[in-house]
């Protein structure tokens, strides 16, 4: 059996009648994956992991998983998948243990032993080295320290489908790299992770790149083929290309190639 599928075909999100933010959205993202939604700011990458989450509704097209629509089952599906936003949202009075041991309790069964759950915090915190800090308020770490406590906060619940805006945005590239390579453990046991980022760095571990410009997808795929699909070198060289046209263009010469049509299906 093939593993299950979450799409979104057709999807236009637009304010009021006259401002389109992202259109024609074509994508499939597959459980056992990682994947990364890339592109400058403000073309649509927060957007897009809303109509996701069923946070906005599409004004056009649908979200689905597995074939079913996901907008009429949105209160089940909100509950059930782990949401990294962009913004910390961790209360900086608690100290981590704090943070953890709450989130825990909350999402996990109701019968849960205490004992259970504090080694379910340990553990979460030592896959985050956050080990040494479960002490500690959050509002005295460091960003990037926030940054995984609200990863934490999310991966108690252990959830099949796991959604982060910009996880690594405050971390060293030393600890994007573990973060990274955490993601990518969490996919290969099978669940579906999407995240967006900003860095260029880790591509390559993903299995599936998704570069967005002015609402539009550009490209769809693995690292070394969005490199050759633009003739670029290296990735960071890729929004260098994609400056020499417009997003018309590189949207319709993204729908023109053979790789389109195999990212979508
Ligand atoms: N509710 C809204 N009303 C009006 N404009 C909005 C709304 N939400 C988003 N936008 C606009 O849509 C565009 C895309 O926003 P979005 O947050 O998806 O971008 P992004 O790719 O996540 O950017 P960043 O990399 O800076 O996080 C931006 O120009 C933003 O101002
Ligand atoms: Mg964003």
């Amino acid at each position: 059996m093939s593993a299950p599928v979450l799409r979104l075909d057709s999807v236009a999100w637009k304010v009021g009648w006259t401002k389109t933010i992202i259109s024609d959205i074509d994508l499939a993202f597959r459980a056992g994956q990682l994947s990364a939604l890339i592109g400058p700011s403000g073309c649509g990458k927060t957007t897009v992991l809303k109509c996701l989450l069923t946070l906005l509704r599409p004004s056009t097209g649908k979200a689905s998983w597995d074939g079913s629509d996901l907008w009429p089952q949105r209160r089940q599906w909100r509950a059930r998948v782990g949401y990294v936003p962009q913004d910390d949202v961790v209360h900086t009075a608690l100290t981590v243990r704090q943070a953890l041991t709450y989130a825990a309790r909350l999402r996990l069964d109701a019968g849960t032993e205490a004992a259970a759950i504090d080694k379910r915090v340990e553990s979460i915190a030592r896959l985050l080295g956050l080990d040494e800090r479960l002490k500690l308020r959050i509002a005295r770490l460091s960003g990037g320290q926030r940054k995984r406590v609200n990863i934490g906060v999310e991966l108690v619940a252990d959830p099949d489908i796991l959604v982060l805006d910009e996880p690594a945005s405050g971390l060293d590239p030393a600890t994007e790299g573990d973060l990274v390579h955490l993601l990518k453990g969490l996919a290969a046991a099978g669940r579906l992770v999407v995240m967006t980022t900003h860095s260029m760095e880790y591509l390559d571990e993903c299995h599936k790149v998704v570069l967005l410009m002015k609402g539009r997808v550009v490209f769809s795929g693995s690292a070394p083929e969005m490199l050759a699909h633009f003739s670029a070198p290296h990735p960071a060289e890729v929004f260098r290309v994609l400056r020499t046209a417009d997003a018309d263009d590189w949207a319709s010469r993204w729908r023109g190639s053979p790789l389109s049509a195999r990212a979508a299906a």
